[in-house]
């Protein structure tokens, strides 16, 4: 069995992030999303899982990253989709942030399932 290695992308600038909205990212043709949570980053899906608006559009706040098309909110901590909503949760990728900059595992790896 061939080990897998992986390597670490640099793919933005902490400080390029704003607290209010989401940062997109493309890598291999998949749309990822860039949210700043507190003192921290998290990676997830960049297309909505209803309709596959791009989440770069929308909004985060109050805890939630917010899709701009009909307005379902994923928890910015987990990716959880919220109430009144039954959506599978964003998928959340492998990222590391060091010296203020984002680096994301490549090749690109969820951390959990979608429908957990
Ligand atoms: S496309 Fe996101 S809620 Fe419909």
């Amino acid at each position: 069995m061939k080990k897998e290695t992986v390597e670490w992308r640099t793919v933005a600038s902490v400080d390029n992030i704003a607290a209010d909205r989401p940062l997109e990212i493309i890598i291999d043709e998949t749309f990822l999303l860039l949210v700043k949570v507190m003192d921290d980053i998290k990676a997830y899906q960049g297309l909505c899982p209803h309709q596959f608006a791009r989440l770069s559009m929308g909004t985060v706040s109050e805890g939630s990253i917010h899709c701009p098309r009909h307005k379902a909110c994923f928890d910015v901590y987990n990716g959880k989709c919220g109430p009144g909503w039954q959506l599978p949760a964003l998928r959340q990728y492998h990222i590391r942030v060091d010296a203020g900059e984002v680096a994301i595992a490549y090749p690109l790896s969820v951390i959990s399932p979608r429908n957990e």
